[in-house]
């Protein structure tokens, strides 16, 4: 059997759950593909089924997660595993997915909530601990080991939010969009006395927000505050305004 984990990742966090989910599924002798859907512009290839992971944003899946899967996944019936990561236990991603996957016809087996570390720490809320960080892995290996196990089995395990819930995260999402759009352009610089020019931040912006003209850094009006660009930079030459901050390494 062949299963592709169709997902994105901001800072690592979903992208790490990704990994445990292809390690417990090749331990069971399933072999799986990772499709980064900010580097994969189509799916090519059928899959015996899929398993679908991202972060959550102000409650939902990020804008571009969700239009990828609008745009490249064909109607199918197939078997499939969808998982979110947020800082809380809960949140409306996976029931949004859920939706447009059942419009596809495909048949939702497991679907669940994955607690990791808050990457969104710059902006708000406390930078997680290293202590946190290492609590928060050992659990989500907990937790993927057991979801692996209900997939195979074809138990069916389903962790949703209300439907009201769901609907009001929706509009929640459109304030936010709103909000995010100019968020990197408001915020956010680039120290040229640290930047090494590798242009990392350009070519992995899943938007492509980022342009770097005339040696500067520029940012346009398609920011979803991902955070990528500044925990990937690999001097942490980026400021937020105008002051340094301590990376996120999962
Ligand atoms: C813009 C933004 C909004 C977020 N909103 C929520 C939220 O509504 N609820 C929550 O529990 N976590 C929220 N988080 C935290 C992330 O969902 C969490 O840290 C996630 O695991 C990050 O995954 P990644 O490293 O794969 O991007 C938010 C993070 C960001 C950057």
């Amino acid at each position: 059997m062949k299963a592709a984990i169709i997902y994105f990742s901001g800072t690592g966090n979903t992208e790490y759950v990704s990994k445990l989910f292809k390690r417990y599924f090749e331990n069971q002798g399933v072999s799986c593909v990772l499709i980064d859907v900010s580097k994969k512009k189509a799916l090519n290839e059928e899959y015996d089924f899929y398993i679908f992971g991202a972060p959550i944003h102000a409650e939902v899946f990020p804008k571009n997660y969700i239009d990828w899967i609008l745009e490249n996944l064909k109607s199918d019936n197939k078997k499939c595993l969808i998982f979110s990561t947020q800082a809380s236990n809960k949140g409306s991603g996976p029931d949004q997915l859920a939706e447009i996957l059942i419009k596809k016809g495909y048949r939702i087996i497991v679907q669940d909530f994955i607690s990791m570390p808050n990457n969104y720490y710059v902006v708000a809320f406390e930078k997680p601990t290293k202590e946190e960080i290492k609590k928060a892995k050992e659990k989500a290996e907990e937790k993927v080991k057991s979801l692996v196990q209900k997939f195979l089995m074809g138990k069916v395990h389903i962790n949703k939010v209300s439907k009201l819930r769901l609907n009001l995260a929706k509009l929640e999402y459109k304030l936010f969009s709103s909000f995010s759009k100019g968020w990197a352009k408001r915020n956010l610089t680039v120290d040229m006395k640290l930047c090494v020019k590798c242009l990392k931040c350009v070519k992995n912006c899943p938007t492509k927000n980022i342009k770097f003209k005339d040696n500067n850094f520029y940012f346009e009006d398609r920011c979803i505050s991902c955070q990528k660009c500044l925990h990937t930079c690999p001097t942490n030459a980026y400021l937020y305004k105008g002051k340094r901050f301590e990376q996120y390494k999962i």
